[in-house]
């Protein structure tokens, strides 16, 4: 994500054929909760956190910040879409150049299988590419989180490397508006 300031935030809701992106609100609060307690969810993303800290520690309206899409499934929460800007202090980070954003995404199990986590990234990566036409993006997932594997190729994120991070091996893939030619 670019600095704060240099586009507008929060775009207007982006619309799929299935699903709204949007800035969290109040409302969320619940699902993000249930987001960040899921044994299912944390599996490969270190874990679920207590559900009685995440009740004391989410604030009213959650993570309201740019680049942070809550995904809509007929007027509720089901899961998180995130451009942040890259930490290049992390493990993985062999490309060069400015301008680089990081793509994250979780969604409750309940709406696991259908396809939702690809239209919803499709469509924050098209909001992306016309944001910052030059800026890639990267993605860090672990190797054994197939869904997630699955998901990178289905978003034509190519491998860069494959690395070690938190005891497990992980895997750094790069986007870029343009299909490779050929
Ligand atoms: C990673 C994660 C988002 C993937 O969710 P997902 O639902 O498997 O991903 P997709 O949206 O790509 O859906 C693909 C599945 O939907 C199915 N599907 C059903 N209807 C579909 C449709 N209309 N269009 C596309 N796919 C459809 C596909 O066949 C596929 O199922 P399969 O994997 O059993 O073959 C999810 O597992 C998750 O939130 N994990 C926890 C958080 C996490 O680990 N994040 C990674 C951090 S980097």
């Amino acid at each position: 994500m670019a600095e704060p300031g240099s586009v507008a935030w929060p775009p207007a809701p982006i619309r799929t054929e299935r699903l709204v992106l949007r800035e969290p609100e109040a409302r969320d609060r619940p699902a993000v909760i249930e987001l960040f307690a899921s044994p299912e969810v944390g599996t490969y993303i270190g874990g679920p956190r207590p559900r009685d800290e995440l009740e004391r520690a989410v604030p009213e309206v959650p993570g309201r910040r740019p680049g942070h899409f809550v995904v809509d499934l007929d007027g509720a929460m089901i899961g998180t879409v995130t451009l942040d800007r890259r930490d290049t202090e992390r493990p993985g980070h062999v490309l060069s150049g400015a301008g680089q954003a990081e793509l994250g995404y979780m969604f409750l199990p309940r709406a696991w299988g259908h396809g939702y986590a690809g239209e919803a990234c499709a469509a924050a990566l098209d909001w992306f590419a016309g944001a910052f036409p030059d800026e890639s993006v990267v993605l860090r997932t672990q190797i054994a989180n197939d869904r997630s594997m699955r998901l990178a190729a289905k978003l034509r994120f190519s491998e860069v490397e494959r690395f070690e991070e938190y005891g497990a091996e992980q895997w750094l893939g790069v986007w870029s508006p343009v299909p490779p030619s050929g």
